[in-house]
């Protein structure tokens, strides 16, 4: 099997490690990629990802039978409907189901539609019918962009001004939701489907706020475990019962089933589990300990997806961590989240272990050999073992043996839940 790899960050070189473990460089490719997948994967030029027929082209130039589409806004352009057109296998909504990501409003309706648990939310195009509504709320609420925005679409507030101010700029392009405000913990679940099967990977968390103790600014995320102990076999019960059913069926009812990945964002309320959002691919930094510690084999998952073979993988026991826990930490460029240094040499890396991963998101290596930044979230440093505190301190040793001129992470990933 040939494989292409679309996408350049940290999730994705966990996905080309993943397949790396079976598909040597002459069935492997990736682009755009990174420094980091170009030690396993044969890189590629794309003109650009979110042109389907470069992608198209691509694949055919090089005889791909399979491509994992890692990011959502090739998948919100369709880039699986034009591929399939082709006859080419791949990983990902069609464009229509994509919207459960690329649309807060089609994924509130489907949510509404199919009574999945959720905030109540109110939409708006119009901006005096969105300040009458914010000046009559008291406390917390949450304002909403309903389009893609990489993570800075959302603001939970109490400050009227604030949310104005946020909501008035969302609406001259877009439009939005205000939600009522949910207290809990969150957590990541994928599901995996190949179209008629479904399997519920281990639950995940990840870190989005800058600062230790989630205090500070909203990033891409700074972090995230696997599994999470709080979800106890009774939680997983519930998700399972209350959740997952019943999008699934409602995927079903409305069409949108595909070959892929939903990841159901969670918020575990007083009340029971909540969906805060849908996202129609892995999650970033999720995937990068989830990846680290699943058995499965990305080349059978793969096979799996297209023959529509999804089950018989789950019950060989594919997706069981096996007692095996992982930590992943984000080493992230100085300023990040807000403008940021590129270009800086990395002068120190850990080794890889069986313990211990490091993928590149942002880098890239010059013509010197050296390898530099150029991004903002440059690696995920992922540590194994039998618990979580373990796998963390390992994360943190290999923080700690990585540099670059004002590289940072935060010092708590996974604390709150050891
Ligand atoms: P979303 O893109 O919808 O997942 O929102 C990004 C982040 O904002 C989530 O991961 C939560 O931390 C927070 N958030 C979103 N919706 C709510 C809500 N209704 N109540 C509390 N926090 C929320
Ligand atoms: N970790 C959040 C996301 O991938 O959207």
């Amino acid at each position: 099997m040939k494989v292409l790899v679309l996408g350049s960050g940290a999730r994705e070189h966990a996905v080309v490690w993943k397949f790396s473990e079976t598909l040597g460089k002459d069935s492997l490719f990736a682009a755009p990629g990174n420094a980091g997948m170009a030690e396993a994967a044969t890189l590629l030029t794309l003109s650009s990802e979110t042109d389907n027929e470069a992608v198209v082209k691509v694949c055919r130039d090089y005889g791909i039978d399979f491509v994992f589409v890692g990011p959502e806004i090739p998948l919100a352009n369709g880039v699986v409907d034009a591929l399939t057109e082709a006859g080419i296998a791949a990983f990902g909504p069609h464009k229509e189901a994509a919207q459960l990501e690329s649309s807060k409003v089609f994924s509130k309706e489907f949510m509404n539609r199919h009574r999945i648990p959720t905030a109540e939310a109110q939409e708006f195009q119009n901006p005096d019918d969105f300040i009458a509504y914010i000046e009559k709320t008291n406390g917390k609420v949450v304002v909403k962009k309903s389009g893609l925005a990489a993570g800075k679409g959302v603001l939970e507030s109490d400050d009227k001004k604030a949310l104005l101010e946020f909501g008035t700029e969302i609406l001259k392009t877009d439009k939005l939701l205000v939600e009522e405000f949910l207290s809990g913990y969150e957590i990541s679940i994928f599901v995996l489907m190949d179209g008629k099967h479904y399997a519920i990977l281990p639950p995940c968390a990840d870190f989005k706020k800058a600062g230790d103790g989630d205090n500070g600014p909203n990033t891409g995320g700074m972090g995230a475990i696997c599994p999470v102990p709080c979800v106890t076999p009774e939680l997983k019960k519930e998700i399972s019962k209350e959740i997952v059913e019943p999008v699934m069926a409602g995927l079903q009812k409305d069409g949108l089933t595909y070959k892929g990945l939903l990841y159901i964002g969670l918020m575990i309320t007083a009340d029971g589990p909540k969906v805060l959002e849908f996202n129609v691919r892995f999650g970033d930094p999720e995937t990068q300990p989830l990846l680290a510690a699943l058995p499965c084999c990305f080349e059978f998952l793969a096979a799996a997806l297209r023959d529509q073979k999804l089950d018989e993988l789950e019950t060989e026991g594919a997706f069981d961590l096996a007692g095996k826990a992982a930590v992943g930490v984000v080493v992230a460029a100085e300023g990040y989240p807000g403008p940021y240094k590129k270009n800086c040499e990395v002068t120190a890396l850990p080794e890889n272990r069986s313990d211990l991963t490091v993928f590149h998101a942002a880098t890239v290596r010059g013509e010197d050999g050296k390898l530099r930044t150029a991004g903002g979230r440059c690696f995920t440093v992922v540590g194994v073992a039998e618990t979580l505190s373990e796998a963390a301190k390992k994360a943190y040793d290999g923080v700690r043996q990585l540099h670059f001129e004002g590289c940072w992470s935060r010092s708590d990933i996974g604390k709150k839940f050891f």
